[in-house]
C-alpha cells in the first residue's frame, strides 16, 4: 500500500480552503459587494435561507481573495457541530493549531492568530450564534489583522458586523432586459443538467420550460440542483408538470406561490419521495455522521435486515446520482457527505422513524472499533495512514464521544474510545482536547475499573505532553493505586512509565531512572512497545545522558531504533533520533548530532507533532551554536519563542531542556552582540513551525 504524504495542512501558510467541486454560476454583483464590505469591515456575515448559496458564494470569494491575505484564508465548518462548547476546538483544529497547552483555549487561539494577516471563514453559525459571536468578538479584539467572514441563517448581532444577505439567484423575468439563456438560474440548471445528461443543451424548445421551472423554484440553487437530477428519468416539461402539481397542492387551492423557505422544503420533500424507500431510509440513517464518512462506515452503521449490507454500495451510488450525497476523494480514499440542508432533513426523518438513538449507538460502536483498530496498528508500518485517517474522522469521533458521555449506560464506552485514541491526543497534536474529554469521562465513571486505569495513564501522558508534570504525576499515581486494586498488571507497568516521564520533566533523575527502569524490566513480553517500552527507553536514555552515562544512553537508543525499524514505527523513531542528537552533542559530535536532529525533523513532518518538532528545534539551536552558526541559531530561538506560545509550556518546564536553552541564548548574544541577536531573533519570530523546520533542514537560505 502506498503511504499518503501527510503534510499537516494546518501548518501551511496559505490556508486550508476546500476545492470547489462543481462550476460556479453568476453572482458577479454579490461577489463585488462582498469584497467591498470585506475591505471596509473586519466582520462580514453572509445571511440567507438554507440552500441559497451562502457557503458556496463565500468559498468562491475566498478563492478569489486568497492572495490578498499574507497568512492565508482559513475555513472552519461548524455545520454538524452540536455542542457550543466545541466551537473553539473546531476552529482551532481547522486552523491546524497545536492543541497542546493546558492554558485556556481562547488564549492560545488568539496567540496563534497574533499579528497574522488572515481571513477566517466560519461557515454555518446559525445554531451556535451566541458562542460564535463571543468567540469572534474576542478574536477581533485581540488580533488586529484578522478578518472574519461568517455564514449564518441569522446575523451574529455584533455592533460592527456588516450583514450581507444572499438573495436567491435571479430568475427569468427579474431583469426584463436580460435574455432567458443568460439568466443565472437557467445557467445553473443547464450546468447541472449537463452533468447528469452529457448531451443536454438549452435550446428554443426547452428554454421556456426551464425558465418556468427556475421561477417555480424561486432561484434557490439547491432546489434547482435537485430538480436537474431528475432529468435522468424525466423531460424538463415532465419535471415542471409534476412540480407544479405538487407545489399547488402544498400552497392550497388559492394557487398562490409558496413562501421561499417552503419552496426549498418542498423541493427536498419531492426529491425525498422520488427516492426508493431503501434510499430514503439510508438518507435518514446517514444523517448521524458528522462531516464526511467512508463507505465502510456507512455499511457498518446503517445496514440491518431492512438495508442489507450488500445493498449499501448501490444505494450510496443512487444518492450520489440524485445529488443528495457529495463525493470527495483525496489521497486517503473516497469519502461521502450529505449536503447540510439535506442532512437536517434526514435527521428529522430519522427522528420520526424513532431510530435516532439506535443509529447513534451504532455510530459510536463503529468509531470505537475503528479507534481500537487504529490503536492496534499504530506502532507499525501503517502509522502514517492511521494518522491521516483519524484526523479525517475527528468530527465523527467528537460526535461519538459526546453521545457516549451524554447517554446513561454508555459513558464507559467514552472512556474506552478516549483511551484507545491515546495516539491521537499525544502524537497528533490534540492534547488539550484529549485532556478535557478524559477528565470528563473519568468523572462520569468514578468506580474503579480496568477502563479507568487505562484512561488514567493516558491522562498522565497527555498532561506530561502539556508540561503539566504535577498533574501527570497525580494521574499516574492514581492509576497505579487503582490498578493494584483491580489487579491490572499492565496498567501498573504503564503507570510506572508515566510516573517516570513526569519525574524526568521535573528533573528528578533518580526517580525517573528507577521508574522507567521498572517499566522496561517488567515489560517482559514486549507487548506494550508503544506507548510503553519504546518511549520508556528513549526517556531513560535522556536520564542517563543527563547523569553523564552517554555510552549507555547511545547503546539503548541504537537498540530502540533497531526495533522501530523492524516494526515500521516512525513516531518513536523520531524521538529516538532526537535523543541521539542530544547524546552526540554531549560527546562533542556536532555533525552527527545535526544529522540525527534533521532525521527527527523529517519524520515529524508526517505527523502533526508540534511538541516533538519544537523539542527537536531546541536541540538544533544548540547544535548550531556548537557549530558557530549563530545567526541561524538566533533565528530558531525567535521561531521557538513564537511557536511555543501556542504549543504549551516552553520546554515543558523540564530543567534538562531549560538550562540548555538559557545557555544557547547567552552564547548567541555574546557572539552576535545584542543588536544583531535581536534582529535575527525578530526574523525568526515571523516563521511558522513549518518554515522553522525547513530552515533547520537547510531548505531555507534566506528569510523574506
Ligand atoms: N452560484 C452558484 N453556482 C453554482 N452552484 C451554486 C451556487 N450557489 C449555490 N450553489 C450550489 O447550491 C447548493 C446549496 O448551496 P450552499 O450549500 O452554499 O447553500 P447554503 O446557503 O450554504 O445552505 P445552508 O444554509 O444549508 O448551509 C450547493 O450544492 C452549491 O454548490
Ligand atoms: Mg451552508
Amino acid at each position: 500500500m502506498r503511504l499518503p504524504m501527510a503534510t499537516p495542512t494546518g501548518w501551511r501558510r496559505e490556508g486550508n480552503l476546500p476545492a470547489e467541486l462543481t462550476s460556479f454560476i453568476g453572482r458577479t454583483r454579490l461577489l463585488a459587494n462582498l469584497k467591498r464590505r470585506l475591505n471596509e469591515s473586519r466582520l462580514v456575515t453572509v445571511t440567507g435561507i438554507g440552500g441559497v448559496g451562502k457557503s458556496r458564494t463565500v468559498l468562491r470569494l475566498a478563492h478569489q481573495v486568497r492572495s490578498q491575505y499574507e497568512d492565508g484564508v482559513w475555513f472552519a465548518d461548524l455545520a454538524r457541530l452540536q455542542d457550543a462548547g466545541m466551537v473553539r476546538h473546531t476552529i482551532a483544529s481547522a486552523l491546524g493549531i497545536a492543541d497542546q497547552s493546558s492554558r485556556a483555549e481562547s488564549e492560545s487561539l488568539s496567540e496563534w492568530v497574533g499579528e497574522r494577516q488572515m481571513l477566517l471563514i466560519i461557515d454555518t453559525c446559525e445554531h451556535l450564534v451566541q458562542g460564535c459571536a463571543e468567540l469572534v468578538e474576542e478574536l477581533l479584539e485581540s488580533n488586529p489583522n484578522l478578518k472574519v467572514l461568517a455564514t449564518s441563517r441569522q446575523s451574529l448581532h455584533l455592533p460592527y458586523e456588516h450583514v450581507v444577505p444572499v438573495p436567491p439567484l435571479q430568475v427569468p423575468g427579474d431583469d426584463p432586459a436580460e435574455g432567458l439563456f443568460t439568466n443565472e438560474s437557467v445557467q445553473l440548471f443547464a450546468a447541472r443538467a449537463g452533468a447528469v445528461m452529457p448531451d443536454f443543451v438549452l435550446d428554443e424548445e426547452n428554454i421556456s420550460a426551464v425558465a418556468e421551472l427556475c421561477r417555480r423554484l424561486d432561484g434557490i440553487p439547491l432546489a434547482i440542483e435537485l430538480a436537474a437530477v431528475r432529468l435522468r428519468a424525466l423531460s424538463v416539461e415532465q419535471i415542471l408538470g409534476l412540480l407544479t402539481d405538487r407545489f399547488s397542492l402544498l400552497a392550497g387551492a388559492s394557487r398562490t406561490a409558496l413562501p421561499r423557505h417552503q419552496t426549498l422544503r418542498a423541493a427536498i420533500g419531492w426529491s425525498h419521495e422520488l427516492c426508493e424507500p431503501a434510499e430514503r431510509l439510508l438518507w435518514a440513517r446517514l444523517s448521524v455522521f458528522a462531516g464526511d464518512f467512508e463507505l465502510d462506515a456507512a455499511r457498518f452503521v446503517c445496514a440491518d435486515e431492512r438495508l442489507p449490507q450488500e445493498d449499501i454500495t448501490d444505494l450510496v451510488t443512487g444518492l450520489v446520482e440524485k445529488s443528495i450525497l457529495l463525493i470527495r476523494s483525496n489521497h486517503a480514499g473516497v469519502r461521502y457527505k450529505l449536503i447540510d440542508t439535506l442532512a437536517e432533513y434526514g435527521e428529522e426523518w430519522l427522528d420520526k422513524l424513532g431510530e435516532t438513538e439506535p443509529m447513534r449507538h451504532r455510530h459510536l460502536d463503529y468509531y470505537l472499533s475503528l479507534a481500537q483498530r487504529g490503536e492496534d496498528a499504530w506502532s507499525g508500518p501503517r502509522q502514517i495512514y492511521w494518522f491521516v485517517r483519524m484526523r479525517q474522522e475527528h468530527d465523527n469521533v467528537r460526535v461519538a464521544l459526546e453521545h457516549a458521555l451524554r447517554t446513561p449506560g454508555k459513558t464507559m464506552l467514552a472512556l474506552k474510545l478516549l483511551s484507545s485514541l491515546w495516539f491521537m491526543w499525544i502524537c497528533c497534536g490534540f492534547t488539550r482536547e484529549g485532556r478535557l474529554y478524559l477528565e470528563r469521562a473519568l468523572q462520569a465513571n468514578p468506580g474503579v475499573s480496568k477502563e479507568r486505569c487505562k484512561a488514567l495513564w493516558v491522562l498522565s501522558y497527555v498532561r506530561s505532553a502539556q508540561g503539566d508534570s504535577g498533574g501527570a504525576l497525580a494521574a499516574s499515581e492514581q492509576c497505579s493505586t487503582e490498578a493494584v486494586r483491580v489487579g491490572d498488571s499492565k496498567a501498573v507497568i504503564l503507570a510506572s512509565k508515566m510516573q517516570g516521564t513526569a519525574a524526568l520533566l521535573q528533573g528528578d533523575l533518580q526517580k525517573a531512572s528507577a521508574l522507567l527502569g521498572v517499566a522496561i524490566e517488567f515489560n517482559t513480553d514486549n507487548k506494550e512497545l508503544n506507548p510503553g517500552l519504546l518511549p520508556a527507553i528513549v526517556e531513560l536514555s535522556l536520564v542517563l545522558n543527563s547523569q553523564g552515562e552517554m555510552y549507555e544512553a547511545e547503546s539503548l537508543l541504537a537498540d530502540c531504533l533497531q526495533v522501530c525499524k523492524e516494526r515500521g514505527e516512525l513516531w518513536v523513531a523520531s524521538y529516538a533520533n532526537w535523543a541521539l542528537s542530544i547524546v552526540c552533542l554531549a560527546t562533542t559530535r556536532a555533525a552527527d548530532a545535526l544529522r540525527s536532529a534533521q532525521e527527527a525533523l523529517r519524520i515529524k513532518r508526517h505527523f502533526h507533532d508540534t511538541l516533538g518538532t519544537l523539542l527537536v528545534l531546541e536541540t538544533t539551536a544548540r547544535i548550531l551554536t556548537a557549530q558557530d552558526q549563530m545567526s541561524l541559531a538566533a533565528r530558531l530561538l525567535g521561531a521557538l519563542h513564537q511557536n511555543w506560545k501556542s504549543a504549551g509550556l516552553p520546554m515543558l518546564g523540564a530543567p534538562f531542556l531549560t538550562t540548555d536553552h538559557d545557555q544557547v541564548v547567552k552564547e548567541c548574544k555574546k557572539s552576535l552582540g545584542e543588536q544583531a541577536y535581536d534582529e535575527y531573533f525578530g526574523e525568526g519570530t515571523r516563521l511558522d513551525l513549518d518554515e522553522a523546520s525547513a530552515s533547520a533542514l537547510g531548505e531555507l537560505d534566506t528569510i523574506e
